[in-house]
């Protein structure tokens, strides 16, 4: 079974078996009923980089469904399950007036994988909306509720990635939105400028969510018609002596302070400066306006993509001395 259809790298990798699963009663039938074989959980492939075949049932996550469970004046609890598109949930909050998902349109994977790895863009993160999460234990079919604390939620981090890494099934996510008086937050990058643009001096959350995606379009490829995963490195967090250190040398190295002990240096700048951005090896690529991104012109495998990106990251550390990681799963 081809899995190319359902990864945004588009990588042709071939799953032993695969099943879709529709509820939770079905994907707990399934757990059970494979519970001596290895299994692999697939939710919306945004942020994976597949490099070989997968000797495994692949349990595609299909759960469908998002209503109001609760509300008051001014805030409104929406929970979604897990099979919804990110992007299509957040469009159905902003027609209908619930703010606080509007920075983090267009941002490619369904709603079950959000909190992995806490997405955030433009200013946002989930975490400053998430109410809880309810997930299903793997070896015994229990389903458990996570608060937002013990999500124990960082920058593109969680519980999800760390401690219970692979033994939960993220079935459903609550977020708690506005109602009124949204809270607009346009501080970040260029979404001010996108709106001036169009004269807009006291934007709604659709006007947000509309300059964002004007932003977005304008810089990050469309999985659709090319295939990637986002960023497909982290910002690399170094020490402020390490950072002085490349910064002595690199004077025009760009970067946000995170804490007195610690920087952050975007990680699209140094690819750009070593020379990577829109380089292409075969059908692997730098995305020509992100250097963040990677991209398959078509037929590039898993191998190809992880050989361009490790050659990034030597040229990386050797030129500035920093090391950065992947933010997409390695498979
Ligand atoms: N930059 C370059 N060259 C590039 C790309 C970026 O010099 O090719 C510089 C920019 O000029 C800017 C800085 O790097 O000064 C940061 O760039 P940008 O604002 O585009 O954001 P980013 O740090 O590259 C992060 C997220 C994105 C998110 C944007 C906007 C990570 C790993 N990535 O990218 O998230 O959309 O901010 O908020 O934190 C994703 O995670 O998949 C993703 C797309």
């Amino acid at each position: 079974f081809s899995l190319k259809k359902y990864n945004t790298f588009g990588i042709d990798a071939k799953a032993k078996q695969f099943a879709a699963v529709h509820s939770v009663a079905e994907l707990q039938e399934i757990l059970l009923k494979h519970a001596n074989e290895t299994k692999f959980i697939l939710g919306g492939g945004s942020n994976m980089l597949l490099t070989q075949d997968i000797e495994a049932l692949v349990i595609h996550i299909d759960l469908k469904g998002k209503k109001v469970i609760k509300e008051d004046d001014d805030y409104v609890w929406v929970e979604s399950q897990a099979g919804e598109n990110w992007h299509e949930f957040v469009l159905w909050n902003i027609e209908n007036n619930y703010g606080g998902l509007e920075n983090m349109s267009l941002i490619p994977g369904n709603v079950g994988t959000t909190p992995v790895q806490n997405i955030g863009a433009y200013g946002a993160e989930i975490k400053d909306t998430f109410v809880s999460c309810d997930a299903m234990k793997i070896t015994t079919q229990e389903m458990k509720t996570f608060t937002k604390d013990e999500c124990k939620f960082g920058y593109r981090e969680s519980i999800f990635k760390q401690e219970v890494k692979d033994q939960y099934i993220i079935t459903s996510v609550v977020f708690k939105l506005t109602k009124k008086n949204h809270k607009i937050n346009t501080g970040y990058g260029d979404i001010q400028k996108e709106l001036e643009k169009h004269h807009i001096t006291n934007p709604t959350i659709k006007e947000v969510s509309n300059a964002v995606i004007a932003i977005r379009q304008s810089k990050l490829p469309d999985p659709k018609e090319l295939g990637n995963s986002g960023s497909f490195f982290k910002n690399p967090i170094v020490s402020r002596e390490l950072f002085n250190k490349a910064k002595a040398q690199h004077p025009e190295m760009k970067h946000y302070d995170v804490s007195e002990t610690e920087v952050k240096v975007p990680a699209g700048w140094l690819i750009e400066q070593a020379g990577f951005k829109g380089m292409r090896r075969g059908d692997a690529g730098v995305h020509k306006n992100q250097a963040l991104v990677l991209v398959n012109y078509g037929n590039a495998t898993g191998q190809e993509i992880v050989s361009l990106s490790k050659e990034i990251q030597k040229t990386i550390l050797e030129k500035f001395g920093i090391p950065i990681e992947a933010e997409v799963n390695i498979i």
